[in-house]
């Protein structure tokens, strides 16, 4: 059967000021497509409750399966009208929204979300994101934002608008520049539909979750493409290889370091966590422009963000169909 082509669209880049940020909302509750800035990383919003916008959001990104995407509220309040909100939930919102952390939650009947949000589950994932112009554009819609990182499908998370423009530029409406992301690593998701458990390791880490709610969590890492581990394996990836916990650097290689070796891409020169998983990102698209074929990864501990960088590079150094 012959697809319809969905023509070319003039993406606009538009910037912090008050009528960029209503054209930005218009455009979202017309059922455009507009990425925005998070902590975390960009995200390619549309407005949840329109089958039609968000079917457009899987077309942009290239995306092969309809994987459920994460909705975007303002608060807390306005999650409890699209989810039941537990005591264990209350929890870790109070602790850690708006911030990096997502919770798959029961979704409630009346929500009004398109079942193309949540691939037709009976949960949600959702999250409060604290970035000033995250939380104007939802404030200003007033609806929930359903949006997957706004890369193509794939590729290297975008924490800059210019990655957003390199990867869907006259694909999507619109994005707003806020500049870099904080953060710069995805959130943690965590699924409060059973016993707590890890779906994603991300931008808050596991310890002080753990922490916050007194136990451990289950772990099932392997979420993402629940229903094709093969796609699942290869994410994140830059385009040249990439062989990690590398202590040399052989012919051809480049290396991305971390922590005080000879590395003309570091990302942290002083071991930082923190500062490496704000970088990461930005690294493996810079890597991308240099024309970067073979790249070797230092070594990174595996505690707290290390776990979400380790867990990013494990995906970029996959084998690719
Ligand atoms: O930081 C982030 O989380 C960014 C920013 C834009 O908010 N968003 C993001 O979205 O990373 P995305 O679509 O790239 O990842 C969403 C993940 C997928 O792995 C998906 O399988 C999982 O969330 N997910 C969504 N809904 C789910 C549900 N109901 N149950 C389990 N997993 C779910
Ligand atoms: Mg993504």
């Amino acid at each position: 059967m012959k697809r319809s082509v969905t023509a070319p669209k003039n993406t606009k880049i538009l910037s912090d000021s008050p009528s960029d940020s209503d054209r930005a909302g218009a455009i979202l509750l017309d059922g455009g497509l507009v990425a925005f800035p998070t902590e975390t990383v960009y995200g390619l919003g549309a407005d949840a409750r329109n089958g039609l916008a968000v079917a457009s959001v899987y077309e942009a990104k290239g995306r092969p399966s309809f994987n459920p995407l994460i909705v975007h509220v303002p608060s807390i309040e306005a999650a409890r009208a699209l989810v039941e909100v537990s005591d264990v939930a209350e929890r870790l919102a109070s602790a850690f929204w708006p911030g990096a952390l997502t919770l798959v939650l029961p979704l409630k009947a009346e929500s009004g979300i398109s079942k193309l949000v949540t691939a037709g589950l009976e949960t949600l994932a959702i999250r409060v994101p604290s970035h000033a112009l995250a939380q104007d554009l939802l404030m200003r819609a007033g609806v929930p934002v359903a949006a997957p990182s706004a890369n193509p499908s794939g590729r290297v998370s975008p924490t800059q608008a210019q990655h957003v423009i390199a990867g869907l530029d006259g694909k999507i409406d619109a994005v707003v520049d806020g500049g870099r992301c904080t953060v710069g690593i995805e959130s943690t998701i965590i699924s409060l539909a059973g016993d707590p458990t890890l779906l994603r390791t991300g931008g808050i880490p596991v310890e002080a979750i753990e922490a916050c709610i007194c136990a451990p969590l289950t772990r099932q890492e392997h979420a993402e493409t629940p229903s094709a581990p093969g796609q699942l394996a290869s994410h994140y990836a830059p385009k040249g290889t990439v062989r990690l916990n590398a202590d040399t650097v052989e012919g051809g290689e480049t290396l991305l370091g971390f922590g005080p070796v000879d590395a003309e891409i570091n990302l942290s020169p002083s071991g930082d966590l923190i500062e490496a998983a704000a970088n990461l990102f930005q690294c493996l698209h810079q890597l991308d422009q240099m024309g970067a074929e073979h790249i070797a990864v230092s070594p990174i501990p595996t505690h707290d963000l290390g776990a979400a960088i380790n867990d990013r590079l494990n995906r970029a150094a996959a084998p690719r169909d």
